[in-house]
């Protein structure tokens, strides 16, 4: 018999009064921009489900290809008993893994964390039933602010905490630093962190991914109008805006924006604020970063990770990285 305990660490008020105040930093100066968590409602996490089935986005099989290549290795390595996962949507990829340390007899507690609470219920009932004798400790809560909640270890016990999909990569530089520093603050020396980065590549490869020919990936992006009007009352017109995906070289990362197209006053009651928009405007909705292995490396390195192992698939285009807090 399994147990399944979900925790919740945002309110029920969480989303409105958040959401407020990233409204407010984030559409009351310029750039205008929203922080991506905004993109997971249920909506916006069954799109995302979609993409990750797309031909043209190729991480989700890229980084599946690598744990079942490497998961036992990672299980043998971490020496762990404790997997956490970090933005674990429905937690789909992440059974290679969990299966590995079932098989090594390895596999004591799973503790899945979401912003996204609907899509991570199913999932810990989902692994509840697939694992008898698993303990499931879910938690509806925020990687960027609650990392302190994670349980500790069971005496004598390791953790390896597993951020999948390249989540890390929708974070800016200095959020990155901010959160593995956090991470790490929250760990004992000797758990493991798996870390999943999208590699730097073509950028014809990387603008096909993020601008599929059936727009799932625009809808998923224009989205976040969506949930700024039911939850703000806001007036956003989605289709006054274009969807413009595009790499930036520079930084090395995808940035996706919605550029408005025609003059436009946005009123956003929920959040006291009245938006004017000019054509042309752009509202930052995300950026997905692409990492070298160097640097992946040397972001951990800083926050006091010991890179043990980068794998990659065979085409190279995905990394998953095992490290270790010294
Ligand atoms: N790990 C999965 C899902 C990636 S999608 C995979 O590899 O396919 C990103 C997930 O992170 C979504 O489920 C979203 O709800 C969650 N997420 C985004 N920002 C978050 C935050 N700040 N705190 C917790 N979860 C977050
Ligand atoms: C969740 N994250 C890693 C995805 C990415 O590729 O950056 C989100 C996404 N946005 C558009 N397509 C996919």
């Amino acid at each position: 018999m399994s147990t399944v305990k979900v925790e919740v660490l945002l309110d029920s008020d969480w989303a409105a009064g958040s959401l407020v105040d990233d409204v407010r930093r984030g559409l009351g100066s310029h750039p205008l921009r929203l922080p991506p968590k905004w993109l997971y409602d249920d909506e916006g996490s069954r799109l995302f489900d979609e993409i990750t089935r797309l031909p043209e986005y190729y991480p989700t099989e890229a980084e599946r290809t690598i744990l079942h290549q490497h998961a036992a290795a990672v299980v043998e390595a971490s020496g762990a008993t404790t997997v956490v996962e970090l933005g674990s949507g429905t937690s789909d990829k992440t059974r290679t893994l969990l299966d590995a340390f079932a098989a090594a007899g390895r596999l004591r507690r799973f503790v899945p964390v979401d912003v996204s609470e609907q899509t991570l219920r199913e999932a810990a009932t989902m692994l509840g039933e697939r694992y008898p004798g698993l303990t499931v400790e879910a938690i509806v809560g925020d990687f960027t602010l609650h990392l302190s909640h994670l349980p500790p270890n069971e005496p004598g016990h390791h953790r390896v905490v597993a951020f999948l999909g390249g989540t890390i990569g929708n974070l800016y530089v200095e959020e990155r630093a901010a959160f593995l520093g956090a991470l790490a603050d929250s760990l004992e020396p000797g758990d493991c962190l798996l870390l999943g980065t999208d590699l730097v590549k073509p950028v014809d490869r990387l603008v096909a991914a993020y601008h599929d020919p059936g727009g799932v990936t625009d809808r998923f992006v224009r989205n976040s109008l969506v949930v700024l009007n039911r939850e703000l009352g806001a007036d956003f017109d989605p289709g006054a805006f274009s969807y413009v995906p595009f790499w930036d070289a520079h930084m090395e990362r995808m940035d996706l924006r919605l550029r408005s197209e025609s003059p436009q006053h946005v009123r956003v009651p929920g959040a006291g604020l009245e938006v004017d928009l000019a054509v042309g405007d752009e509202i930052h909705v995300e950026i997905s970063t692409k990492f070298r292995p160097a640097g992946v490396r040397s972001e951990l390195a800083a926050a006091g990770f010991e890179t043990l192992e980068l794998f990659t698939d065979p085409a190279g285009d995905f990394g998953v990285t095992l490290a270790r807090l010294a």
